[in-house]
This record gives structure tokens, sequence and C-alpha cells, in this order.
């Protein structure tokens, strides 16, 4: 399968430090990325440390005989599927705005048939000045995906609208846009957590639940064998971990937040596991003593992080879609339905978990609920209620990304 690919143009600004960062972080995405250096971007990164980075050649000039016999600018442009200026400088989105082509990097986005994202970045009058605006809004109406820059202190020391938007941020919108280009399947990426948590009483105690991690197992390897990239977070099971599929390990819910952070940004993420609410406020170092006829008068216990609340309110890497399940005993609809909302996920599947249902079993009976209703699935397989909630998931993906 060919990697995605992204022709990153690099203007003059201070912030073009960041793009080595931008730069890093694609590639751990596998994305092919070319670089174009600007003169002005030469003055704060260098070809080599690019082109060390991207592991690709960094191209500086329009008239160099050697790169346009070997990648001319034209080529450069058609090859990548997306075209990312960042940072964008006034200079060069006013070049963009009038069709100029004085250099490689203006003749190349004036040569280029792709879809540009600009990350603007510059002093904050300069941001603010009618003529940057009007620009802006030309390159907007040409098609450009414009992304508008951050406030805050400026390296010139003044305070306002300027700072390159953050990369994460940057990375996430061209990830997007790429999905949008390459029909998502192919870079689609999703987190799914699975099986309980043990919360640690002392060395040898635990506050844990019955959770199998049949059912977040079998979400991962059917959104895997339908060709999705997935990450199966899973605490302690019994289970043999699935082929083909990367597997992080943790055993409290402190470690599977950290897991979590870790992997976004993904497409999707799918929270299956039974996740524990509380745990010691000061696990003991040393095993708790049994006293002759003494009970254990006093645990404190505090809260957990919310693990599906927190991926699902998160403000700079949300996934397109964020699956929960609520695990209830009583009014299993209802408090489905409310916790749904109070969570902020898309879809919630409701388990009733009441007697011996859910929990361990190889069946499970969900509904599922989403902004749309409620859809009361039958009592099936654990496998079939994941591929059923698998393909629901790409569909999904194809249509919103
Ligand atoms: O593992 P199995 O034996 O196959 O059983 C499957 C299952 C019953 C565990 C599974 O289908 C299920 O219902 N999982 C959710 C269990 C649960 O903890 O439900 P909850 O209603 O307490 O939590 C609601 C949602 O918030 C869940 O998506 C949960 O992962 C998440 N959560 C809960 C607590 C917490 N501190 N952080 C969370 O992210």
């Amino acid at each position: 399968m060919k990697q995605p690919s992204i022709l990153l143009i690099i203007s003059g600004s201070i912030a073009a430090y960041k793009s080595l960062d931008l730069i890093r972080r694609l590639r751990e995405q596998q994305i092919t990325v070319r670089c174009i250096i600007t003169k002005g971007g030469e003055q704060f990164v260098t070809p080599l440390s690019v082109a060390a980075i991207s592991e690709n050649q960094a191209y500086t000039d329009l008239f160099s005989l050697k790169d346009e016999v070997e990648m001319g600018h034209i080529r450069l442009s058609r090859e990548a599927d997306l075209v990312v200026v960042a940072p964008a400088s006034a200079d060069l989105i006013a070049k963009m705005a009038n069709g100029l082509a004085d250099d490689l990097a203006s003749a190349t986005l004036l040569a280029s048939n792709k879809t540009v994202v600009v990350a603007p970045a510059m002093n904050t009058q300069m941001w603010n000045h009618p003529a940057t605006q009007r620009n802006i809004k030309q390159i907007q109406s040409d098609g450009a995906v414009v992304i508008d820059p951050a406030e805050g202190m400026l390296a010139c020391g003044e305070t306002g609208a300027g700072r390159m938007a953050d990369v994460d941020n940057i990375a996430k919108i061209i990830l997007n846009q790429l999905n949008k280009k390459l029909k998502i399947e192919k870079i689609f990426k999703a987190l799914v957590t699975s099986g309980p948590t043990h919360e640690a009483i002392d060395p040898v105690r635990y506050i844990g639940n019955r959770s199998s991690g049949k059912q977040g197992h079998a979400i991962a390897v059917a959104l895997a064998q339908l060709g999705v990239d997935v990450t199966l977070i899973t605490g302690p099971t019994q289970l043999v971990d699935p082929k083909g599929i990367k597997v992080v390990h943790i055993t409290s819910a402190d470690e599977m937040l950290k897991a979590c952070d870790a992997t976004l940004p993904v497409q999707v993420a799918v929270c299956a596991a039974a996740i524990g609410d509380w745990r010691a406020s000061q696990p003991s170092a040393r095993k708790l003593k049994k006293t002759q006829g003494n009970a254990l008068h006093e645990l404190q216990l505090i809260e957990n992080p919310d693990i599906l609340a927190h991926i699902a309110q998160h403000k700079t890497l949300r996934p397109a879609l964020v699956v929960g399940f609520a695990a209830e005993t009583e009014d299993t609809v209802a408090n489905a339905i409310a916790k749904r909302k109070r969570k902020g996920c898309d879809w919630i599947l409701a388990n009733d978990v009441s007697g011996d249902k859910g929990f361990n079993a190889d069946d499970n009976q969900v509904t599922l609920i989403s902004a749309k209703g409620t859809e009361p699935w039958p009592l099936m397989g654990k496998d079939a209620i994941a591929d059923k909630l698998a393909i629901l998931i790409q569909q999904f993906m194809g249509k919103h990304v």
C-alpha cells in the first residue's frame, strides 16, 4: 500500500522550528513528507535538519538543474496527496493570493492541483492588516484550508493573534484532510479499551471486577479485520493477545488513561473496559496485617479519572467518533442515555449486566444509543456484536470524515 504523502512548505517565520515537530508527528503516522523551504524559511531551519527528520531531500531552489531533473516543481506538487504551508508567512500568503510564482514554493503552489492547508504565523499587526485579511479571504475562496493562528505572546514581544496554531491541531487537521482524500480505510486508526482494571490496596490485594475482556477484544479484532489500524489497551485478562493488533497492557485506571493519551490521535475510540470508579487513596506499600478477630475498619477510596469523558471532551485530539458502553443493573436504557450526555460520547451501548448477564458471559444484549435515538439489538454472541458495531463504525467514518 502506498503511504499517504504530504508536501510541506516552510516559509520565513520564527515558527519554522515547529515545523520540525510537525514533520516528526506526520512521520510517526507513516506519512511520507517532502519539504520545500523558502529563502526566509532557511533563516530559521536548515535543509539538513529538515532532510534528516523527513528522511527526504529538502528542496529550496526553483532554478536548481539537479532538482528540476530529479523532482521538478510540477512533480513535487502532483505526487503529494496534500500540500501544507506551515508556517505560512504574510509574504507567501500574499503571493498565493495573487498567483505569483517567483520562487520554488510559490511556483509549486501555483502549479498544484491539490488541497492546500495553510497555517499562518506572523506579527499580530501583520495578521490584522486589511491586506493580509483580504489575502486570506482570497486563498480561502481559491480552496485553501486556513488554520487560524492562536493568540498569545509573540516572538517579537507583542501579544495578540499571530502564533502558528498548535502543532497537534495542525497534524490533526492534516490527518482529517488526508482521510477525506484517501477514503479513510487506508489510515483509519482506532483505540479500543477492554477488560477490568486492578486498583491496588496493598502489594497483594486489589479492587477489581468480573470483566473478562471478551467484548472489548472482539471489537478490536472485528475492526482490524476491516483493515483498521487498531490499538487495544487492556487491563489484566486471561485472553491471548489477538494477532496483528498492537496491544498495550495496563493494570490500573491511571495507567489506562496514560496509554490512551499516548495512543491519540485516532479517528475512533471504543471504551469497552470496565474501569474501577475508585481506588485506594493510599495503597499500602506493605501487606496489611490481619490482627486476630479484627475487621479492616476503613479503606479510604478516591475517584479514578473518567477515561471515556476525557477522550470525548478532549479539546484538541477528540476522535471523530467516540463510543462507550454503559453497564447497568436497572433502568438500563434511561441511565445509558443520561451517561452518553454526561460523558459527551457519540454512541453508547447500554448493557444490562444484572444477574449473570454481560460480564464474563459469551453472549451480550445491548441497545445502541446515539443522538438519533435508541436501537435495541437482540441477544448475540460478543463476536457478533463486535462485527455489527465495526461495520457501523466503518459506515460512519465513510460518511462523516
Ligand atoms: O469484558 P467482558 O466480560 O466481555 O464484559 C463486557 C462488559 C460488560 C465489561 C462491557 O460490555 C461493558 O459494558 N463495559 C463497560 C463497563 C463499565 O465500566 O461501564 P460503566 O457504566 O461503569 O462505564 C461507562 C463508560 O465509561 C464505559 O465506556 C467505561 O469504559 C467508561 N469509564 C468508566 C469509569 C471510568 N473511571 N472511566 C471510564 O472511562
